[in-house]
């Protein structure tokens, strides 16, 4: 089959690969109806740590059809459409039966190096490095599904393919943030980032009844998205004092929910510091994360707020105000989403036109454009929000 394969540092291109096969009983085959580009691959594409090994397969937002099952796949059968969790997760294990499927414990085939880093093993995720799961990438013809019956789920048939491949991660993303900060009726919430996922972080804080959302960003075309398709404040961070413009509009008090949807992207305009600089001289690859709109959240939020952070980090963050969290009686919660138990939820809210992406894929292109697609994406050009490739 024809896949989108990592050559080294930003460079991709679609390749042929062996086909992929059931392994175990729980398995199924999909083929790709369509595939999204992820704020969690820039790290990836750029060769930073966990690194790829070249050859691998990226995507891990996808929908398509079910070709082939296993014996003990239930709930899915050949022809099926359904979008799969980004996340891959058991569904058996302690984690998993507490609904925190992106816990799960036997979700990832490599989990020595997680293990190393964090303490403990954590789910997979497909098109990531073996170290961090080990499952080939969506951006292909046909992807192994492990534990289908858990993260396979039929779309209803009003929300089509375009609109339903972001039930895959960007919408439980957004909406684990809006759980996390327990967002209520009256609050003020500010999102740092306007990429899709700061979009769904906003747009499930409105269900939840906040009363006012505030979407930071640099990108003229990401904040009007925000503003049309969602009905979210914007602030563009380059032009005004950020803490400052929020506090003006939570009372004076700033907000009390602050959902960080950045991670490690590398929009900011902030030097590296000394420390940042040191460790990418010394450790090419392994420098720290840099928490930017991690900081500035904790320097925003109101006295006993929380603080999300939903931005992916891996490793070591310089610079941690952690001062500020300790003498503002701070909540800080981070998470990767737990899609397993949101999809069927949010894909009923799609149906029922309460939760809106059709404004997120911005880009549609065939896989064999795979490359120009992480282009326009990494580079924020053409006003590219995500890139949606059809196998
Ligand atoms: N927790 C989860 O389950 C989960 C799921 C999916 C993605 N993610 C992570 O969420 C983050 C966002 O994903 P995305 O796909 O929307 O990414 P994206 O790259 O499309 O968007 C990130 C946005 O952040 C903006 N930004 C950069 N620096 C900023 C700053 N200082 N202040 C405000 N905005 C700033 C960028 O301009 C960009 O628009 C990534 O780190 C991704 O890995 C987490
Ligand atoms: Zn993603
Ligand atoms: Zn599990």
């Amino acid at each position: 089959m024809r896949a989108l394969c990592w050559l080294g540092a930003d460079g991709l291109a679609v390749r042929q690969v062996p086909d992929p096969e059931l392994r175990n009983s729980a398995d199924a085959i999909v083929r790709v109806r369509r595939s999204a580009t992820c704020g969690a691959d820039l790290p990836l594409l750029a060769g930073r740590a966990p690194a790829l090994s070249v050859g691998d397969v990226l995507g891990h937002e996808f929908l398509g059809d079910v070709v082939e099952v296993g014996p003990g796949v239930r709930r899915h059968r050949v022809g099926d459409r359904v979008v799969v969790c980004a996340a891959v997760a058991c569904g058996n294990c302690w984690y998993c039966r507490q609904g925190l499927y992106a816990c799960c414990d036997n979700g990832s085939t490599g989990p020595a190096a997680a293990e190393a880093a964090w303490g403990q093993p954590t789910g997979g995720c497909y098109g990531h490095p073996r170290s961090a799961g080990g499952f080939a990438g969506s951006h292909a013809e046909y992807v192994r599904v492990p534990y289908a019956d858990v993260g396979a789920f039929a779309v209803p048939e009003p929300v089509d393919d375009d609109r339903a491949v972001f039930a895959s991660d960007a919408v439980p993303a957004g909406w684990l943030a809006a759980e996390l900060g327990e967002v209520s009726p009256g609050d003020v919430v500010a999102v740092w980032g306007a990429g899709a996922v700061g979009q769904m972080a906003a747009q499930a804080a409105l269900l939840r009844g906040a009363d006012r959302v505030v979407v930071i960003d640099r990108y003229p075309q990401r904040l009007g998205l925000a503003q049309r398709h969602v009905g979210a404040e914007t602030l563009d961070y380059l032009s005004v004092d950020v803490p400052a413009e929020l506090r003006e509009r939570s009372g004076g008090r700033g907000p009390d929910v602050c959902v960080e949807a950045v991670g490690m992207a590398w929009d900011g305009t902030e030097p590296r510091s000394l420390a940042e600089r040191f460790a990418a001289a010394a450790l090419p690859g392994a420098a720290p994360d840099r928490p930017i709109a991690v900081r500035e959240a904790v320097h925003a939020c109101r006295k006993g707020g929380t603080v999300v952070v939903l931005g992916t980090f891996t490793g070591f963050v310089d610079t941690f105000p952690l001062g500020a969290v300790m003498q503002k009686g701070l909540t800080v919660r981070a998470a990767r989403q737990h899609g397993q138990r949101w999809i069927p939820m949010l894909l009923d809210r799609m149906a029922r036109g309460e939760i809106h992406t059709g404004h997120l894929a911005t880009h549609h292109l065939p896989l064999e454009q795979g490359a120009l697609g992480y282009d326009l994406f990494r580079t924020r050009a053409d006003g590219c929000l995500r890139a949606v490739f059809t196998p």
